[in-house]
């Protein structure tokens, strides 16, 4: 019997492909594990969340620059980086069934939890998938799909400091995908062979990592809220040195309570130097900074946000879903915040065939998708059956044009969380609906 926590999940995976948020990927052939596809909820959903990071942090901050970096790299960023040596996970494979297991995650390392067989020894498993650059497959043509967007953000470093001239503390930000060929995906979009990171490296002066460190820890928090992500299901761990990665000086995790346990959704670390020291001995490019304040010259220290967009939208989707009861009828509903809603307002005259009703529907909606973009026009079966449609996936709000419309020009605003109604004056409806909706 599936627990009631698995069970959540199931209603989970199962309404966000329903209702077109996220299909496995290469359903028709069978799928591919560790590769899921965004539908069109799915795209506005993790758009809306992409947005606010990028509004918080990047345009309503003065010390923020943007790029977007190649996922293919020259190859001695990673080397470099140490990420071809070190970026691996223990894995076992079973001698018997062929089935390969992240060692660190047995119970048992001397069966195979599938078959019973003999499990091998456990060994490092590189996680960066390699591809070859070119006609030609040698090793001089090897190249790998970046593991974190963080690489890109370092090897441009120079380049931001030279054609923007910031002065220090200051981030270079990016959004893009990052592909790890993990041994074990798992746990619908939690585990993934092909995700999207938005990530942060902000560069301070050495003495000042840890009250930058405190501020962005701060920050995470208020983006959490902003999302909609609670703060009781959001945990801080210290990461022990013994796990952290080979770069850091200090690791939070930002822990989300999953119905499969509690697991990181976002990390904080400080680099130190790391990154630029290395990369600048293994270019011989000059990163170094002038500070001008102090009158030197100096390798900056960098404090690290790295958001997951997948892990991100998972959490927002399972904070958002409620089951309530409506006049002895079970809803399901997510309750989005109007900011992350993938839809924001649905458009419905009261009856299909009154090509009055219909008209008059259509002008309103027209005019509202002129300002609020993602804007949905449904006539399709009766109204309750509309309302439960546009609350499981999550529209805040709900306008229904009926015959009073013709008559006065007043239209009903339901709310979906209350699911109560109001009639308002048509004239008004934009700046209500632009009031209601604003919450950043
Ligand atoms: N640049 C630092 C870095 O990449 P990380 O903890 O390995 O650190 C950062 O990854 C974030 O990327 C994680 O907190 C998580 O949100 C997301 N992430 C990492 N691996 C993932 C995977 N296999 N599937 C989905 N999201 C992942």
């Amino acid at each position: 019997m599936a627990t009631e926590k698995e069970r959540l999940m199931e209603n989970i995976v199962s309404l966000a492909k329903r209702r077109g948020f996220v299909f496995q990927g290469s359903e028709i052939y069978g799928g591919i594990a560790g590769m899921w596809d965004y539908g069109p909820l799915g795209v506005e959903l993790a758009h809306n969340i992409k947005d606010i990071w990028w509004r918080m942090f990047v345009y309503n901050r003065e010390d923020m620059y943007g790029i977007d970096a190649s996922i293919l790299m020259n190859p001695r960023v990673w080397e470099t980086s140490g990420h071809t040596k070190t970026f691996s996970d223990p894995v076992i494979k079973c001698v018997k069934c062929k089935k390969q297991f992240r060692a660190d995650q047995l119970d048992n390392k001397n069966a195979c939890p599938a078959c019973g067989g003999k499990l091998s020894k456990s060994q490092p498993f590189n996680l960066m998938f390699k591809t070859y650059i070119g006609a030609t497959e040698d090793s001089d043509s090897i190249s790998y799909l970046r593991p974190e967007t963080a690489g890109g953000i370092f090897v441009n470093f120079k380049n931001v400091v030279d054609s923007m001239h910031p002065k220090l503390p200051f981030g270079i930000a990016q959004i893009g995908k990052a592909f790890r060929n993990e041994i074990a995906p798992r746990d619908f979009l939690f585990r993934l062979r092909e995700l999207k990171q938005m990530e942060i490296e902000y560069f301070v002066r050495a003495e000042e990592w840890e009250r930058a460190f405190e501020e962005w820890r701060l920050a995470m928090l208020a983006f959490a809220k902003e999302v909609g992500i609670p703060k009781k299901v959001i945990h801080e761990l210290e990461v022990p040195e013994s796990e952290r990665a080979h770069y850091s000086k200090r690791t939070i995790d930002f822990e989300f309570d999953y119905p499969f346990g509690k697991k990181e959704l976002w990390g904080l670390a400080y680099r130190t130097d790391y990154d630029l020291s290395r990369h600048a001995e293994a270019s011989g490019a000059d990163l170094t900074y002038f500070d001008e304040e102090e009158n030197k010259r100096f390798i900056p220290h960098v404090i690290e946000p790295s958001f997951g967009v997948d892990r991100t939208f998972l959490a927002v989707l399972l904070s958002a879903y409620r089951v309530d009861e409506i006049k002895g009828e079970k809803r399901v509903f997510l309750a989005f915040k109007p900011a992350v809603a993938p839809i924001k307002v649905a458009v419905f005259p009261l009856l299909k065939n009154k090509p009055e009703l219909v008209t008059k529907a259509r002008n309103i909606y027209q005019m509202l998708k002129k300002h609020i973009p993602q804007i949905d026009f449904d006539d399709n079966g009766n109204i309750g059956k509309r309302y439960r449609r546009q609350d499981e996936i999550g529209t805040p709000y709900c306008v229904t044009i009926d015959f009073d419309t013709l008559e006065d020009n007043t239209v009903t605003l339901r709310d979906r969380d209350t699911t109560e109604q109001e009639r308002v004056n048509e004239k008004n409806l934009l700046e209500i609906l632009k009031k209601k909706l604003v919450s950043f």
